[in-house]
């Protein structure tokens, strides 16, 4: 017993040297474990967010491995907030070992943002290596059909980072504000990264779809204001039930649907369109844009892509849609991630 402690201290340790893996608690970190009684800890994410002065210092909250069922709701702290879940390799999301469970629909809920498992209102807020669900959407069946979101980001500089976001309609919703989310991993089949007003960069990350239906769901509603999605180095792949080709990269929730799809490996998982309208008869497609940039895969940008799309060259890629010009500003995203 006691090597083992030993040489599993010194495994921790030989990690954190290696600057892959965060396996104990930063100095100062409020800590958070479900299988500690220890008085000097929380069992649960929420009581440890709640103890947070709210107040303009940096805060972080650090979880040892387990199942937190429930939600976490972050609140409009004025300082920077900090999650990080244990892990061997922040930047393996495979490797993640804290998961946020929790089951709800919007419906229930009473709005989209009120349904998501995990939902930040603040701004600098920086979450690492959580593996974040909303069962209902991944349940399957009827259920499944009706928005239930894992994520509602709100707020300012908010980065994530090794994060696994798993549900069905709505996973991931960008209220407003800006993000940067590098090696996450996001998994849905309907509109499953959505929102109006929120800014957001994707990149070296996975999105999996689980079934026939749309990525994204960008919903910009005017050009007195800007909202986007930029997707960069990203790999789609279909997991569950979707198929070969049954997949659009988006839609238009309102009409100026803005989104770039750059550097990215399609495989088969589009459809051979690419993009496809609100509903037939509310198409919402004439004041679109929707941008391809130097993808790859046989369901890259081909003769069927719809006339609402279209190629963009190298300059708008790497200018107006670089992390900085996308953004506003890049000094504030974890420079381990890019
Ligand atoms: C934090 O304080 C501000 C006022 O400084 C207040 O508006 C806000 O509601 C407080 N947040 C929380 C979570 O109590
Ligand atoms: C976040 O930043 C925005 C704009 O910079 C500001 O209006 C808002 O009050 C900030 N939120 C908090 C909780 O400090
Ligand atoms: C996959 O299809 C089966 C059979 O229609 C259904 O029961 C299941 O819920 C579906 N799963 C997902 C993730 O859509
Ligand atoms: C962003 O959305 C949150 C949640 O709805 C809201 O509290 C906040 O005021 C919004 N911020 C801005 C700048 O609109
Ligand atoms: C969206 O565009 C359509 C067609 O151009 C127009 O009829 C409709 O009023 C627009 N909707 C909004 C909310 O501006
Ligand atoms: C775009 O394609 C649709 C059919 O998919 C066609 O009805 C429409 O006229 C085309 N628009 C332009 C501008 O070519």
């Amino acid at each position: 017993m006691k090597v083992l402690s030993l040489l599993s201290v010194l495994a921790s340790a030989i990690t954190v040297v290696n600057g892959l893996g965060v396996t104990r608690p930063p100095t100062g970190a409020v800590v958070v474990d479900i299988n500690s009684n220890s008085d000097t800890t929380y069992k649960s994410i929420q009581e440890a967010v709640w103890s947070l002065p709210n107040d303009t210092s940096s805060q972080t909250i650090f979880i040892y491995p387990g199942t937190y069922r429930g939600q976490v709701i972050l609140l409009g702290r004025p300082g920077p907030t900090t999650f990080q879940g244990y892990t061997k390799d922040i930047h393996d999301q495979k490797s993640n070992t804290v998961l946020l469970t929790n089951s709800l629909v919007a419906s229930v809920a009473g709005s989209n943002s009120k349904s998501a498992t995990l939902q930040i209102y603040s701004n600098d807020t920086n979450v690492y290596n959580l593996d974040i669900e909303n069962t209902y959407g991944t349940g399957g069946g009827r259920g499944a059909q009706a928005q239930a979101l894992a994520l509602s980001q709100a707020g300012q500089r908010n980065g994530y980072y090794g994060v696994g976001f798993f549900s069905y309609q709505d996973t991931v919703y960008t209220v407003n504000g800006t993000s940067y989310f590098s090696n996450t991993y996001i998994q849905g089949a309907v509109d499953y990264i959505f929102g109006m007003k929120g800014v957001a960069y994707f990149c070296n990350s996975i999105l999996a779809s689980s079934s026939r239906g749309f990525i994204t769901a960008q919903g910009r509603e005017s050009t007195a204001y800007f909202g986007a999605y930029v997707f960069d180095n990203i790999k789609l792949i279909t997991v569950m039930n979707a198929t070969d080709n049954s997949m659009y990269l988006g839609r238009p929730w309102r009409n100026h649907s803005t989104v770039v799809y750059k550097n990215s490996d399609f495989g088969n998982v589009v459809n051979l369109r690419g993009w496809t309208n609100w509903t037939p008869t509310d198409p919402r497609t004439d004041t679109v844009y929707y941008g391809e940039y130097n993808n790859r895969g046989a369901s890259a940008w081909n003769p069927a892509r719809a006339n609402f799309s279209k190629l963009i060259s190298k300059e708008e890629a790497e200018g107006q849609w670089s992390i900085k010009g996308t953004l506003g500003s890049d000094n504030w995203i974890d420079k381990r991630f890019c």
